[in-house]
């Protein structure tokens, strides 16, 4: 048997929660042992209750979870950088494997966390923190790893391309769309991060530092959000035959420069990517041997995304099972160059 330790009883963590419940048998053969709840933290100690987790389960301080030596597995799900960052030094400091979907924290401090990682041989595993549901971080690890990867473009902010849809094709305004994603769980805590551009810059950081090998954080990405488009702006675009998206777009040219940036665009009709609406997110990667390949579906929102916690924490057990991890926690990247964007 194996036991996590969950940090944070939100929107994720709460499908995780139902998940582990809802698909316990299926989890258990396919992960080769059976993963129990162990022990639970959130702030808000009322919203473990509402989720029938049990009051001996419920921990009062996070040091009951990161000191607790039964568990094996911290799964941190509460945001930001801190205190996530210092939590989840921590848990793998006391030998502890780490599933977590925070982007912000690891578009900042990845490379530390992933050094850590490897120095006290635990895995750490963040496929969530990148397209919500869509498996997109192991392909790139693992079944594209042998490509030069040219470029990798896609729409990796739900709220965003959500509101954009929305405000296409009912005509409402940003304030009621904001509104209505945050009521579905879509829009971080603080939404300034989706409409501002900065969610889906953390996100092509974390792609473009797998796609090119290299370490790219925030601070190279150039960052434009759609805070200034209105429902006039997407209807003159549709008079002309094009569809306003929030792109983010990382390429690396013929010197080994890196360019990386997320900005609005105007995208032809018939492009698949102008097809990608709601929710849904799209992530093109174009390698030198495999081609085109697309990745899609739900970007974001409780249940995709705990799907893609949980599948992390299944690969980690099967990894304990076989003796051996971080196979996808490679730190060997090579420093490129990136090209600054200025306004
Ligand atoms: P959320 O609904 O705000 O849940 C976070 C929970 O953690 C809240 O209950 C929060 O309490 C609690 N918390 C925050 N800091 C804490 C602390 N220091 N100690 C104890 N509890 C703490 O957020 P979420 O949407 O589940 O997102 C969780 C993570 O997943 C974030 O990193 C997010 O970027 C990422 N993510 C979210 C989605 C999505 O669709 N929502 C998709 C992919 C990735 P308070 O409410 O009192 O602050
Ligand atoms: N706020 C994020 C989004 C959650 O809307 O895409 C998924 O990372």
């Amino acid at each position: 048997m194996v036991k996590v330790g969950l940090l944070g009883c939100g929107t994720v963590g709460s499908g995780v929660v139902k998940l582990l419940e809802q698909n316990r048998d299926i989890i258990a053969q396919r992960a080769g042992e059976e993963i129990v709840l162990h022990k639970v933290l959130d702030r808000d100690v009322e919203k473990c209750r509402r989720l029938g987790i049990a009051s001996a389960k419920i921990a009062a301080d996070v040091e009951e979870i990161l000191k607790d030596e039964e568990i094996d597995i911290v799964v941190e799900l509460i945001g930001g950088v801190e205190p996530a960052c210092s939590y989840v030094l921590e848990a793998i400091s006391q030998g502890k494997h780490v599933v977590s979907a925070n982007k912000d924290l690891i578009a900042v401090k990845g490379r530390e966390i992933l050094e850590a990682a490897e120095a006290n041989r635990v895995d750490f595993y963040y496929e969530a923190s990148v397209g919500g549901g869509i498996p997109v971080i192991y392909p790139l690890k693992q079944s594209l790893a042998a490509n030069r990867i040219k470029e990798v473009i896609g729409i990796l902010n739900g709220t965003t391309n959500y509101m954009l849809t929305k405000m296409s094709r009912e005509g409402l305004n940003y304030e009621q769309v904001l509104k209505e994603a945050q009521e579905l769980g879509y829009a971080e805590a603080d939404p300034t991060s989706d409409v501002e551009g900065l969610d889906a810059a953390r996100k092509i950081a974390i792609l473009s530092s797998i796609a090119f090998n290299s370490r790219i954080t925030l601070d190279d990405v150039y960052v434009e959000g759609i805070t200034r488009i209105t429902p006039t702006d997407i209807k003159y675009a549709a008079e002309l035959g094009y569809v306003i998206k929030l792109l983010a777009i990382a390429k690396e040219d013929e010197e080994g420069q890196v360019e990386v940036r997320v900005n609005p665009a105007f995208i032809p009709a018939d492009h698949p990517l102008a097809g990608v609406n709601d929710v849904f997110n799209a992530v093109f990667v174009k390698g030198d041997a495999v081609g085109d390949v697309m990745h899609y579906g739900r970007g974001a929102g409780q249940m995709p995304t705990a799907s893609a916690v949980v599948g992390d924490i299944i690969e980690i057990v099967r990894n304990m099972r076989s003796g051996c991890n971080s196979r996808l926690g490679c730190t060997c990247y090579t420093e490129k160059k990136v090209l600054k964007i200025e306004d």
